[in-house]
């Protein structure tokens, strides 16, 4: 019997140990882009029926502890999903170990991200499009100095890196139930 790839049986057995799949969201400030991409995926993945671990952070530790910008919350319930309970917080060293896919809105997230990793760190670090066949290493736009239309046009680009990634992500749990 196959408790859980990659531990050893008697951890499944005294179970503690959460198996779902895990997903961290990054940004600079965790405000803007990273809260609107850990809500949006969250609503896919409960819609899709993928049962999953889903967070944000960010890069810089400018808003630590701020509600996501109001802009952000506005936009997000347009599309029905409540955003405003989210908290900004930092990466640390833990989340390398506790996420199965940290996943950069940017390529300088990206950098920022690798910057910090550890060593031996666990988690694979990407962009969100890095999932969208044809569209590997493209930008989520930083709407912060923008307008209520530029967080919107953000929403429709984190939509549509989330799908891409909700595949990827589900393709995953398959194979690893297979
Ligand atoms: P985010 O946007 O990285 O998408 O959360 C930003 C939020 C705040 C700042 C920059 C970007 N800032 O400089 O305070």
């Amino acid at each position: 019997m196959d408790f859980c790839k990659g531990l050893p049986y008697w951890a499944a057995m005294l179970g503690g140990v959460d198996h779902r799949i895990s997903v961290l969201f990054v940004c600079l400030g965790n405000i803007c882009r990273s809260p609107m991409a850990e809500g949006a995926f969250r609503a896919a993945a409960h819609r899709s029926g993928l049962d999953c671990v889903v967070d944000s952070a960010g890069t810089a530790s400018y808003h630590l502890g701020d509600a996501p910008d109001p802009r952000a919350i506005a936009i997000a319930r347009a599309h029905g999903i409540e955003i405003g309970g989210q908290y900004a917080r930092q990466i640390d060293a833990k989340d390398f170990f506790r996420f199965n896919h940290i996943i950069a809105m940017d390529s300088a997230n990206l950098e920022g991200i690798k910057a910090r990793a550890p060593r031996d760190g666990t988690a694979r670090i990407s962009m969100l499009f890095d999932a969208v066949p044809g569209r590997g290493g493209h930008s989520v736009p930083d709407p912060y100095h923008g307008t209520a239309d530029d967080f919107a046009s953000t929403w429709a680009t984190i939509d549509e890196g989330v799908a891409g990634l909700l595949m990827q992500l589900r393709a995953e749990a398959a194979s690893l139930t297979r």
